[in-house]
């Protein structure tokens, strides 16, 4: 992809890796729209990035990505690139963990990025170029017992996007994958002895990250793993 003068959405575009994604695909020509939940989020992300876009979506809800693929497609019938970004992690212990807590994590990391796979898909499908980018994590390959559903979905997530770029081969739509490693965006929520542990590991600056996965996309790499990320790959597949 030259990632230039693409039109570019972006799940979970109003903090951390997705917000950084969106000022630098913005930067490089692209017309970008990034989309979140909370309505706060996107009337500041609309006051302070009034050249970019801002949608509101609930990934885990069939009517709400539809009604965001009408508007998205509507407005921009040129748009040929899916990020699938918006994620959560939480710190779970199943001994006292709620169904809800459970369910939520799982939708949110796995189902989301599907259900609007599904939805934009015949959209994307008749573009002359286009592409998908789900954006997984280096703790998918190695699991981080802590956060057990965090991993577990993002394996799942990443099995799904190889079987989707083997499904897609030969059409318009080439599928990647971005594995962040830890990065200066904190997103973990656990206890403090549960952050102390993960404090231990290293942190990438979200700007690198960012750069690595459009380096990546240019040179045509359907699996984008920057910094520790490469090594965690590799550890996961000596344990199995
Ligand atoms: N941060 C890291 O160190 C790290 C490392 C590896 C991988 N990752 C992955 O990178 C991605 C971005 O992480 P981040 O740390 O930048 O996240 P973040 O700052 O917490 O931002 C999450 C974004 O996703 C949106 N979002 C969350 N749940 C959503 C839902 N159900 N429906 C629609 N939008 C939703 C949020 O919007 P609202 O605020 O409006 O809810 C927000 O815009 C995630 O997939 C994460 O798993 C992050």
């Amino acid at each position: 992809m030259r990632l230039q003068q693409d039109t570019i959405l972006i799940t979970g575009g109003t903090s951390g890796i997705g917000l950084e994604m969106a000022t630098r695909l913005a930067e490089r020509g692209n017309t970008v729209i990034v989309t979140g939940r909370s309505e706060d989020r996107l009337a500041e992300f609309r006051r302070t990035h009034p050249s970019l876009h801002a949608l509101a979506v609930e990934v885990t809800d069939r009517a709400s990505v539809e009604q965001l693929y009408r508007a998205a497609t509507a407005e921009f019938p040129g748009l040929n690139i899916l990020i699938n970004n918006a994620g959560m992690m939480q710190a779970i212990d199943f001994a006292t963990a709620s169904v809800d807590h459970i369910t939520d994590e799982i939708s949110v990391n796995l189902a989301g990025p599907v259900l609007v796979t599904q939805v934009f898909l015949p959209h994307l499908l008749e573009q002359p170029e286009s592409a998908v980018l789900n954006v997984t994590s280096g703790i998918a390959y190695f699991p981080f017992e802590k956060a057990p559903l965090y991993s577990a979905s993002k394996l799942g997530l990443h099995s799904y996007t190889q079987s989707l770029r083997a499904q897609l081969e030969g059409t318009s739509v080439a599928v990647y994958e971005l594995a962040p490693p830890r990065t200066t965006q904190p997103m973990f929520s656990g206890s403090e002895a549960d952050n102390a542990q993960v404090d231990r590991v290293p942190m990438m600056p979200v700007a690198d990250v960012v750069a690595h996965m459009i380096t990546g996309m240019r040179k045509n790499r359907s699996e984008i793993r920057p910094g520790m990320s490469k090594l965690l790959r590799l550890i996961g597949k000596i344990r199995l």
